[in-house]
């Protein structure tokens, strides 16, 4: 009886704790400087289309939506990364709907990312068009031993899957490959507003970005607004 009031007890605060930490973003950014004032009808409306994200992603992974109007309209989506079940992306969606109103508190605009999904909104149309203006690189400080042949088997890797990706609906692909004894992991993603050549021109530009960042690193990712590439000498979906 105490030992299973133990494993509650235990459990329940696992599950707290969890729930209070949430998941750690990787990266924000308050793409609009301008803020909107409390209790405003564009308050309103952002909160209202982060309701309706949260409750619209987790079945496909993407959820595209506008609330409001004129000056108080609120353009959104949000993105879970292909591989995931519909209630880790609902875990990961809602984390990001609560934190980016943390970290942005008022403005207009902003776009926060995750390992499993990201968040996006704007008081501007921006559905369909490549987001230029957003993005972020990280990197695994370790060096490949032959950067030079390394980089051109990400490079290959990377474009194969973007054509992949860019040819099915879901605009998502991952692949492997030997390279000697370690493997290579690659993912590709964009969001779902896209059409397939503007994914694939969006892909393009990221994998071009792999160069500044991530040359001859063994593991790295471009990750804007509107797609998201990386690359780990270890699985890192699941597949
Ligand atoms: C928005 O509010 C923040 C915090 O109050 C302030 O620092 C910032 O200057 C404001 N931005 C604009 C564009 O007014
Ligand atoms: C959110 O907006 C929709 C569409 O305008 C409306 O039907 C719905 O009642 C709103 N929900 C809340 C909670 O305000
Ligand atoms: C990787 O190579 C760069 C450039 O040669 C060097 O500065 C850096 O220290 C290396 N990183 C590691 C983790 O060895
Ligand atoms: C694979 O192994 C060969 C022969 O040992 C070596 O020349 C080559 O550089 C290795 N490739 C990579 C990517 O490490």
């Amino acid at each position: 009886m105490s030992s299973a009031r133990f494993v509650l007890l235990s459990l329940c605060s696992t599950l707290l704790l969890r729930a209070a930490l949430g998941a750690i973003p990787l990266f924000h950014i308050c793409s609009n400087p301008e803020n909107f004032t409390a209790n405003s009808p564009y308050e309103y409306n952002l909160n209202n289309l982060t309701s309706f994200l949260y409750i619209k992603t987790p079945s496909s992974g993407f959820g595209l939506g506008s609330i409001g109007q004129h000056q108080d309209q609120v353009y959104g989506l949000a993105l879970c990364r292909g591989d995931l079940s519909s209630s880790e992306c609902n875990a990961c969606v809602a984390d990001a709907g609560a934190e980016i109103q943390r970290r942005c508190p008022r403005n207009k605009g902003a776009i926060i990312w995750y390992d499993e999904c990201m968040f996006k909104y704007l008081n501007a149309d921006f559905f369909g068009q490549i987001d230029k203006a957003n993005k972020f690189s990280l990197w695994n400080p370790d060096n490949a031993s032959d950067p030079a042949l390394f980089n051109r088997k990400v490079r290959k890797m990377m474009t194969w899957l973007a054509k992949a990706a860019s040819s099915t609906p879901r605009l998502f692909a991952v692949g492997e490959k030997g390279v000697n004894k370690t493997k290579l992991y690659g993912m590709v993603q964009c969001t779902r507003d896209l059409s397939a050549a503007k994914c694939k021109a969006c892909l393009k530009g990221a994998i071009g970005g792999l160069l500044s960042c991530c040359d001859g690193k063994v593991g790295g990712r471009v990750a804007g607004g509107s797609c998201n590439i990386r690359y780990e000498i270890y699985p890192f979906v699941n597949v």
